[in-house]
């Protein structure tokens, strides 16, 4: 055939692929709307927002981050190891430490919370390391301490909420290959069986795994949290194990005396993922991958119990995993990304914005619609709702009151759609060790001198006690 008869088919292809293409990418942005809501307009709403009365007011910590004093565990080696280019893996080489010493001080922590913030519920992490600092050999102070945390909050009148995984576990059970080891989860059932005995008769509420989404993807994907791998063959298996660990610890604490009463859940954080151009194809595409492995692929395993993980060429996972999936699912909200191929995949991270959108000190704007987004998105899986974690990095505390006031705004907006959330835990109670990112955010309520461990409330907390106090007395 003629040369130009042949170049003349082939550019032809090519162009009915190039409009096919911007034609899917027209319905995604259809299908998918990124809402900007206007702000200006809505000021005047944004103080007079009021919950129903027995809606649950919280902070949040999590045991590696606060408490101080751990040296055995997955993130007290990640710490003091330098990567391969002699290079801390935490930025500004900071390390944990002695963090908040809220091991020593959580009475003063737990009374403040009360008296300062009105707050009626805490969560907090356990010390998987501290409590079995070897397999099978539980530490009786340990345990006992964690005693001591829950009478602080009974005498305060606030509700515990455990987290038995929060990104932190034994070194021991780390060098046994954690969650890439489908027998490794008997280890984290047994614990989970051990704190319920001791502390179920007083804790009702209970949440399994913190973020499977972001523990696995920034451990086993991007390999910035330990192990530090960067495989999507060993990522795409973590993820199973953990909503098949999910699923066996949530039967485990239910088969205990007493299991029936306890309400269990696992915390998903939702990452918005919107493509940078709306019109691009490329950028669709790419944001719809990751919203698979990162949010979907958990949305689905809690809707239907079904894990199916689909990266191409390296994954392909489709298992439907039987057994109870929980009575409430937790909510982690922070970010939105806009997605580009060109953005930086290792730290720093620097993000794409709207204009006007207002930066946090982390590498995402103030993007309350996405809150919204994510509660209608995470009710479809029909169970009622805790957010178990919302909360901005802002060091110089001029956009705090901004953010709570927007994102308590949204939450309130999607119960008034019909939405059940319950409560709402604000990130976090005190400035704490951000893993990766060290000590350089400062996500408190209360402004941390870590010299002098002083706690002092940030004026940027002023209207969250103001909602707490507005909807107790109307
Ligand atoms: C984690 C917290 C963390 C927070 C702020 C969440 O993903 O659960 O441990 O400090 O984000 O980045």
């Amino acid at each position: 055939m003629d040369p130009l008869i042949i170049g003349l088919i082939v550019a032809g292809m090519l162009v009915l692929d190039l409009v096919a293409a911007l034609w899917w990418a027209r319905s995604m942005a259809k299908k998918h709307p990124e809402p900007l809501w206007d702000w200006d307009a809505l000021e005047p709403e944004l103080d007079q927002v009021v919950f129903p009365p027995d809606f649950r007011w919280g902070t949040a910590t999590a045991a590696h981050q606060v408490e101080g004093g751990h040296t055995d565990n997955n993130w007290a080696r990640w710490e003091r190891e330098p990567d391969a280019k002699g290079k801390s893996r935490i930025q500004n080489g900071d390390l944990c430490g002695s963090a908040a010493e809220h091991w020593e001080r959580f009475a003063e922590d737990i009374a403040a919370m009360r008296a300062d913030l009105g707050v009626d519920t805490y969560r907090f992490s356990l010390s998987w390391s501290r409590i079995e600092p070897s397999p099978g050999a539980y530490d009786e102070a340990a345990l006992a301490h964690y005693d001591a945390v829950i009478d602080a909050c009974e005498a305060h009148g606030i509700e515990p909420m455990i987290s038995l995984h929060h990104f932190s576990h034994p070194l021991w059970f780390e060098d046994l290959g954690s969650f890439e080891k489908v027998e490794n989860i008997d280890y984290i059932v047994r614990f989970t069986e051990t704190v319920y005995r001791r502390y179920g008769g007083r804790v009702r509420l209970w949440c399994t795994f913190n973020e499977p989404g972001p523990f696995s993807v920034m451990g086993w994907g991007l390999g910035v949290f330990p192990p530090g791998k960067k495989s999507p063959r060993v990522l795409g298996r973590v993820i199973r194990n953990l909503c098949a660990a999910h699923v066996q610890m949530v039967a485990a604490i239910k088969a205990l005396p007493g299991g029936g009463d306890a309400q269990v859940g696992l915390v998903k954080n939702i990452f918005q993922m919107d493509p940078w151009q709306r019109w691009n194809p490329v950028h669709w595409l790419l944001c719809r991958v990751l919203d698979h492995v990162y949010n979907e692929s958990i949305l689905r395993f809690l809707r239907t119990g079904r894990v199916q993980i689909r990266i191409p060429f390296f994954v392909n996972i489709d298992e439907q995993l039987d057994g109870p999936r929980g009575d409430f699912a937790g909510l982690n909200y922070y970010a939105n990304l806009l997605i580009d191929p060109l953005l930086p995949r290792e730290p720093p991270f620097d993000a794409h914005s709207r204009p006007g959108q207002i930066m946090t000190d982390m590498p995402y704007t103030i993007y309350a619609e996405g809150l919204w987004r994510a509660l209608h998105r995470l009710s479809e899986v029909g169970l009622p709702i805790y957010i178990t974690e919302n909360g901005i990095a802002d060091a110089t505390d001029d956009r705090r009151a901004t953010w709570i006031r927007r994102y308590l705004y949204a939450t309130k907006r999607a119960m008034d759609d019909g939405v059940d959330v319950r409560g709402f835990y604000y990130w976090s109670l005190m400035d704490n060790f951000e893993w990766a990112e060290g000590w350089a955010m400062q996500f408190g309520l209360y402004a941390l001198n870590r010299e002098t461990q002083e706690r002092r409330l940030r004026a940027g907390a002023q209207p969250f006690v103001d909602t707490i106090a507005r909807s107790r007395d109307p």
